[in-house]
């Protein structure tokens, strides 16, 4: 495969060495576009010896051979390692100041970046708008991971080590097409049940899970609705998935009974309330008004999305349903998934263990997955993606 590697100023560029010499092994033809900086950490000559490839940096290198188009062209895949909060923003505005920013506004090929950076550089509201932009338009973000940082600080920063960043990036061309033409809803998010006009009962979910299971399918060839709640905001949709915005659990389940009907495969990855607010107060709730030291809302049951779609499945339809648990281990866990299944009558259903620091919140997530006879098809764990893709390997298996 022709892979394009972008390296730019950061110190991390020293790990693109591995990084290149894995791609050159496994036996991809490599393109090494360094930025003028990141020549400062890692020189031309390292670059060409291990790409076996000539390297540039300059649009002005090459002329004839349309140098600062071609490699963009040509390319498969492009992967920018390490990313600099000054390359993501370039990217962010489409600048073609050097050979990898043309070549970047050249391809059409699938782009994955590895930031690279102190965190207060990634928490910046400037790059956080930029990763946000990057990813609607379709960018995919490994990392950055959490740890030591060159200055001896820590915190999210530090690049993605080079096997993860090829992997993921491998998996992005490499992908199975067993889901073409099938047609899939999942849903994703944490609803929000009003109290009053400002009020609401929420809940922890991120929405990074069902996010990456419609990134996954569609990437697999499925036509993807999402029915979103509230997602964090960093948690992007791919472009290609066609997004439903919801509030409320009764906003999900019309949302969910309207996308289902036609679909092929149904995932309730959305953490909905299980009860929302009997009588929502027209004003806002004050202390005056309550009055006391204590408040009670009186809650009424949400109905079960998931069950419902289940109950009402048309034959070839397959239905599957999350369950967050927080239990003491694995037997319990796989104890309430198989309780949980049956009850729904779903097809089949991902249980995870969740807690004060572990699932919602987490780029991580690890799941067992169960059918409605109970039967365990799949443990997968690893980042949210590699879940994802793990959950389609079992929902494919088991449509046979
Ligand atoms: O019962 P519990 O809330 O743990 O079940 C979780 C699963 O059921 C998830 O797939 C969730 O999306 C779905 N669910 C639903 N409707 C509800 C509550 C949960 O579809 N009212």
């Amino acid at each position: 495969m022709f892979v394009v590697v972008g390296v730019t100023g950061g110190i991390a560029a020293y790990k693109t060495v591995s990084l290149v010499r894995l791609l050159v092994k496994a036996g991809h033809d490599v393109h090494v576009i360094p930025t003028d900086d990141a020549l400062r950490f890692v020189g031309l000559p390292t670059w060409e010896a291990l790409s076996r490839n000539p390297v540039t940096t300059s649009v002005h290198d090459d002329v004839a051979k349309v140098r600062h188009v071609a490699l963009g062209q040509s390319a498969e895949l492009v992967i920018v390692a390490p990313a600099t909060a000054n390359t993501l923003a370039a990217m962010t505005a489409g600048l073609a100041s050097d050979l990898l920013g043309t070549t970047l506004l050249a391809t059409t090929a699938p782009v994955v970046v590895a930031p690279a950076m102190h965190t207060e550089m990634w928490r910046h509201p400037a790059t956080t708008h930029n990763m946000r932009v990057l990813r609607e338009r379709g960018v995919h973000v490994v990392g950055p991971a959490d740890g030591v940082l060159t200055g001896g600080d820590s915190g999210p920063g530090r690049m993605s080590e080079p096997e993860d960043i090829v992997a993921a990036a491998l998996a992005l061309v490499e992908r199975p097409h067993d889901l073409d033409g099938l047609s899939v809803v999942v849903s994703a998010g944490g609803t929000r049940e009003p109290i009053d006009p400002v009020r609401f009962l929420g809940n922890r979910s991120s929405g990074r899970q069902g996010v990456a299971l419609a990134r996954a399918a569609v990437a697999r060839g499925a036509r993807v609705t999402l029915v979103a709640a509230h997602l964090e905001a960093d948690v992007v949709p791919d472009p290609r998935v066609e997004v439903v915005r919801v509030g409320t659990a009764a906003e999900m389940q019309r949302a969910m009974d309207a996308a289902s009907p036609d679909a092929d495969v149904v995932v309730m990855a959305a953490a909905v309330a299980d009860y929302s607010v009997a009588a929502v107060s027209e004003r806002k709730l004050s202390k005056d008004r309550t009055g006391g030291d204590t408040l009670t809302l009186e809650l009424v049951e949400n109905p079960d999305i998931v069950a419902g779609l289940a109950s009402r499945r048309r034959p070839g339809q397959t239905i599957v349903a999350f369950a967050a648990e927080t239990v003491a281990d694995e037997a319990e866990l796989l104890e309430r998934a198989r309780a949980k299944a049956a009850r729904k009558g779903v097809d089949l259903l991902a249980a995870n263990a969740v807690g004060w620091t572990q699932g919602f919140e987490s780029q991580e997530n690890a799941v067992v997955v169960v059918t409605g006879a109970g039967d365990v098809v799949s443990r997968a764990a690893g980042s949210k993606d590699e879940t994802a893709d793990a959950l389609w390997d079992a929902i494919a298996a088991a449509r046979g």
